[in-house]
């Protein structure tokens, strides 16, 4: 595998890869590689012929000083998972270089994605990740480019970047990796307890919960159900937990008026915060 820090030397050898007609498979990270990011290695590298993997915490994208100072940055282990794993190529830029003096931030219109959970909760991030995937987007140019479900609205956006945009990426969504108890694997995991890491499973029993009681309550009760099951546990603050449209994000009001919806949690275990959601309804097929 190897190691690029310079952008100039990346697009150069990118762009001898497709003059030989090969397509390229892009996953952006943070780095601090878990089996989740690896999931989504392991799908380009069954979709593309070159697999290209960039490391940037970006720092427009954290809302929170110390959240983005806490970051864990594990550069040689990452390598090390990437190389095992059979990735080609691993992008780590400066961020001097991904935001030249010169830079303009690419905008988009959020239409409604940004107004809800993460976007109300975390003001400026979509932002910032519309800014650092569009730059990576522009350096890259991939074929195909996998992003996680775990960051469902994150996926939405993206989405909607590379329509109103008019790139010629296919955007690949990949499902949660878990662990064995339930918990969505993250970055962040990495620093609760090991109680911690057990109560952590709360969020998809209950996100399970909420599927399995679709039938009986509309999805206004359901949330409101949900809320109330964290908000009785005294280890873990509850930020959010809504039931909105799959494509939209927006709340519905009846489960027949959507295609598919899904549940999204936000919860703080100490310090750290946790993010997860389930698809919990999907309307029949009609011939
Ligand atoms: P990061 O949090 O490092 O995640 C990189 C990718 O891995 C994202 O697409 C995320 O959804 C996916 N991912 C993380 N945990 C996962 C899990 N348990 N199962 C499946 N996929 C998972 O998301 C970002 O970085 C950044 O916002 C980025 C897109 C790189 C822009 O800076």
């Amino acid at each position: 595998m190897e190691r690029y820090y310079s952008l100039e030397v990346l697009e150069q050898h990118l762009s001898e890869l497709r003059n030989t007609a090969q397509s390229i498979g892009f996953v952006p990270t943070m780095g601090a590689l878990h089996a989740g990011h690896m999931s989504l290695i392991d799908r380009a590298l069954e979709i593309s012929d070159k697999v290209v993997c960039s490391i940037f915490v970006n720092p427009t994208q954290f809302n929170e000083a110390s959240d983005l100072d806490t970051y864990p940055r594990t550069e040689d282990k990452d390598a090390e998972l990437l190389e095992r794993m059979g990735c080609d190529i691993v992008f780590l830029p400066e961020v001097s270089k991904v935001y030249p003096e010169n830079h303009v931030a690419r905008t988009i219109d959020y239409k409604g994605l940004d107004q809800v959970m993460e976007g109300s909760s975390r003001p400026g991030h979509f932002d910032g990740v519309v800014e650092v995937v569009a730059r990576l987007f522009d350096i890259v140019s991939p074929n195909f480019a996998c992003f996680g479900e775990k960051d469902f609205q994150q996926l939405a956006i993206i989405r909607e970047l590379v329509a109103q945009y008019g790139y010629p990426i296919e955007i690949v969504p990949c499902s949660i990796i878990r662990e064995p108890h339930g918990l969505a694997m993250s970055s962040r995991n990495e620093r609760l307890s090991s109680e911690q890491r057990a109560q952590a499973a709360v969020l998809y029993d209950t996100l399970r919960e909420i599927k399995s009681l679709v039938s009986v309550m509309n999805p206004d009760e359901l949330a409101i159900w949900g809320r109330k099951q964290i908000n009785q546990l005294d280890f873990c603050q509850l930020e959010y937990l809504e039931v909105a449209e799959s494509k939209t994000l927006q709340p519905i009001y009846r489960w027949h008026e959507c295609e598919a919806a899904r549940a999204f949690v936000v919860a703080r275990f100490g310090e750290i915060r946790l993010i997860d959601n389930l698809e919990i309804y999907r309307a029949e097929p009609t011939f």
